[in-house]
């Protein structure tokens, strides 16, 4: 059975406790909802592959209260703090250089050099992580390549019996998951974009490399095909054809049986917070009245367009 707790106080001491204890727990962040467990744990940390059903250990995310405590166990350099400065709390994580003494079970980090750090905004995960007084391992709170989760119902849905309570919140503001920026070498590589627009990264640090589509999905746990619905998907769509649900975005959209916007007047940031829901309840209810494909209206690249269309790419791979 998977505890629902409320995010008051009883509810995070009870979440606290549990990840203590080696469990696994669900809670909110800013982006997406996450699975966390005690990243110094190892078997908790093993624990979160064999529930998310995750083919390979990929390596995992560390959330922290703030800069200081993540950087005990990360090499920050000028860049990094900068950007910290800047950016944390909120949906931007760094890649940097592990600390020897760090105590970081090796597998969170797949015995890589390096390690991921996030500091989260949301006040669920920050009152969790001052509660617990340890970092926290969590990557989405999803079945291994299914659509990340922006609500705890869509956690209940694929992890439900399988991890030992979700903390509750309401929705996610950014609903896509953090950007990813590698620090470990001269030049900042961009290996997920995500809720921190890359233009606004590159106006503190300089410019930042990015991986083309193809070799990004070859990168650590960027598999091809991440995100998928049940349904397929059809990019760049200009109307639905018969069969099809509409996943629209801007002010002028065609008729559709099934329809949802991502965002009416044509905001990103809107687009971004809407994505995984709008993808979870077209394929549900697509699947329901029979229809056999979602066609996605096209999305501009820039800004928080960069991570939509690298989400809805994934989404439209042909299945691993
Ligand atoms: O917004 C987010 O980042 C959410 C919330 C829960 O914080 N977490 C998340 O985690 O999206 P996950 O596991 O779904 O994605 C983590 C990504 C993976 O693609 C992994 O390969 C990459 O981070 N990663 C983690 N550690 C890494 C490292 N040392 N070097 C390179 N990539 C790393
Ligand atoms: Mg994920």
């Amino acid at each position: 059975m998977t505890e629902t707790l409320p995010d008051d106080a009883a509810g995070i001491a009870r979440a606290a406790a549990l990840l203590r204890a080696g469990s696994l727990v669900a809670f909110a962040t800013e982006t997406v909802y996450g699975l966390g467990a005690d990243a110094t744990n190892g078997e908790a940390v093993a624990a979160i592959f064999a529930a998310k059903g995750r083919p390979r250990f990929n390596p995992l995310i560390c959330h922290y209260p703030d800069a200081e405590a993540a950087f005990a166990d990360a090499v920050a350099d000028e860049r990094a703090r900068s950007l910290a400065e800047t950016f944390w709390p909120g949906p931007l994580t760094l890649v940097l250089p592990r600390r020897e003494s760090s105590r970081i079970s090796s597998l969170a980090s797949a015995g890589l050099p390096s390690l991921a750090v996030r500091v989260p905004a949301h006040p669920a995960a920050q009152a969790l992580l001052a509660a617990v007084g340890r970092p926290i391992a969590a990557p989405s709170a999803n079945r291994s390549g299914r659509i990340s989760p922006t609500k705890a119902e869509h956690v209940l849905a694929g992890l439900d019996g399988r991890i030992d309570a979700v903390l509750v919140s309401g929705p996610t503001s950014v609903g896509l998951e953090s950007t990813i920026l590698d620090l470990t070498a001269e030049v900042a590589v961009l290996l997920r974009p995500g809720g921190t627009p890359v233009e606004a990264l590159e106006a503190i640090v300089g410019p930042i490399s990015r991986i083309d589509a193809a070799s990004a999905i070859t990168a650590p746990g960027m598999m091809a095909s991440h995100y998928a619905p049940r349904l397929p998907l059809r990019l760049d769509a200009v109307a639905p054809e018969p069969g099809e649900a509409w996943l629209g975005f801007g002010a002028a959209q065609p008729e559709a049986s099934l329809m949802v916007n991502l965002s009416s007047s044509g905001d990103l940031t809107e687009a971004a917070a809407n994505l995984f829901g709008a993808l979870h309840q077209l394929d549900a209810e697509g699947t329901a009245r029979g229809l056999t494909r979602i066609a996605v209206a096209p999305i501009p690249h820039h800004g928080l367009g960069l991570a939509i269309n690298d989400r809805l790419a994934r989404a439209a791979a042909p299945r691993a």
